[in-house]
């Protein structure tokens, strides 16, 4: 399979401004889809009254050129953010990142809306995703970086049973000190043993 339709499945689906509900995956009561311009004032919406362990929000400026440049890395083949519903509602975001088609790796980032946290959408929605990384992208290696101080992030990947490979200190600079970054990954191998994901 050629990286190009290894990036977009099996299926060879390329999105570009007139696809709508870009399907990721639907499992349980989550639906995963790459956002879209029309999801733009409910992304707003989910950065009223967000927590986060820094107050980071995944992107400055409009969300509407965020989600432009999100569809455009999916047309190149260089991953996506896509939201997470939850009974219909757009509760996070999940984020493919950093995705290497030659060592066939990528991350993943997330973010719940402060309402929806605590029942299992992240982490059940960053199951599907590594699913679909893994099975219909031909990728072999997910990662997970984490600030390590961060209980509630560090719990997702640690739920999925990721290995903790390490920590990059004072990887980041957060304007007015330094932090540390964990690394978690999984690898194809490993995901498919039965035993390896949190149910
Ligand atoms: C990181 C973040 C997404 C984690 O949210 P979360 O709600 O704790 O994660 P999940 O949706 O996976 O829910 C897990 C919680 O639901 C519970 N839960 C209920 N049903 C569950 C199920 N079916 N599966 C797993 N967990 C379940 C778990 O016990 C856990 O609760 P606990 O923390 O009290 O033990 C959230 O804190 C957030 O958005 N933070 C700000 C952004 C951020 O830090 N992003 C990470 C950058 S890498």
């Amino acid at each position: 399979m050629s990286y190009q339709a290894a990036m977009h499945g099996s299926t060879g689906c390329r999105l570009d401004s007139t696809v709508t509900n870009m399907l990721i995956c639907r499992v349980d009561d989550l639906e995963i889809h790459i956002l879209e311009p029309k999801d733009a004032a409910k992304l707003e919406g989910l950065k009223q009254g967000y927590t986060s362990y820094r107050n980071e929000w995944i992107y400055n400026g409009k969300a509407e050129d965020f989600i432009t440049g999100s569809l455009q890395r999916f047309n190149s083949n260089q991953g996506f953010w896509a939201g997470v519903w939850w009974k219909g509602q757009l509760a996070g975001v999940v984020g493919l990142n950093e995705v290497n088609h030659w060592n066939r790796s990528a991350n993943i980032d997330y973010m719940l809306g402060a309402a929806f946290r605590g029942k299992g959408i992240v982490t059940r929605a960053v199951k599907a995703l590594i699913d679909y990384c893994l099975d219909q992208l031909n990728l072999n290696r997910i990662e997970i970086h984490v600030d390590p101080e961060n209980v509630k992030s560090c719990a997702v990947p640690e739920r999925l049973g990721f290995k903790k490979e390490g920590v990059l200190r004072q990887k980041i600079f957060y304007g007015d000190s330094f932090g540390d970054k964990a690394i978690y990954a999984v690898l194809s191998s490993e995901w498919h043993k039965p035993a390896a994901k949190a149910k």
